[in-house]
C-alpha cells in the first residue's frame, strides 16, 4: 500500500468505528515492515474500561497474525485537531516499534509525521526489567 492508500483505508474506517459513547471515530492503517498492513477502529463499551483504541485493534490483529515488526501507522481523525495517538496507545506501540513513524490525519485531510519517540520520551521497555 502507498502512504495515500494507507490514509484513504485509515479513513474509510472510520465508518467502522463502534463509539456510540463518545462518538468520535478514529481509523487506522498499521504497516509492517515486510509492506503487510492491519486496519483498525476504536470499539467502545458500555462499562467505557474496555474501550479498544484504533491504533491497539490494528496493532493486536498484527500480533494475533504473527507481525511485530512495525514500520508506520496511519491514524484518522474526524475533528479539526490532527488525532494524536493515546499515551497508552504510545506504550503499547513502544514495545514493538520504539521508532515507528506516526502518521496523524485530521477531518480535512491535513496530516502531521511524527516519530513515536518524539511522542513518547524516555518510553519504557524491557531494559528497565
Ligand atoms: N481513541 C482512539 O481510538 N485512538 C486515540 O488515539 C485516541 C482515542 C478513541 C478511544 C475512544 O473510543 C474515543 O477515541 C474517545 O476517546
Amino acid at each position: 500500500m502507498t502512504l495515500d492508500e494507507m490514509k484513504t483505508t485509515a479513513v474509510a474506517m472510520l465508518d467502522r468505528s463502534y463509539c456510540p459513547y463518545s462518538h468520535f471515530q478514529v481509523g487506522a492503517v498499521l504497516e509492517c515492515s515486510d509492506g503487510t498492513t492491519f486496519t483498525g477502529c476504536n470499539i467502545e463499551n458500555a462499562a467505557y474500561g474496555p474501550t479498544i483504541c484504533a491504533e491497539r485493534t490494528a496493532a493486536v490483529k498484527a500480533i494475533s497474525e504473527g507481525h511485530k515488526d512495525f514500520r508506520r501507522i496511519v491514524i484518522a481523525g474526524k475533528s479539526e485537531d490532527f488525532c494524536f495517538p493515546c499515551g497508552l496507545c504510545r506504550q503499547f506501540l513502544y514495545e514493538f516499534a520504539p521508532d515507528l513513524e506516526v502518521i496523524c490525519l485530521n477531518g480535512k485531510g491535513e496530516s502531521i509525521t511524527i516519530s513515536l519517540r518524539e511522542l513518547l520520551p524516555h518510553g519504557f521497555d524491557q531494559s528497565f526489567l
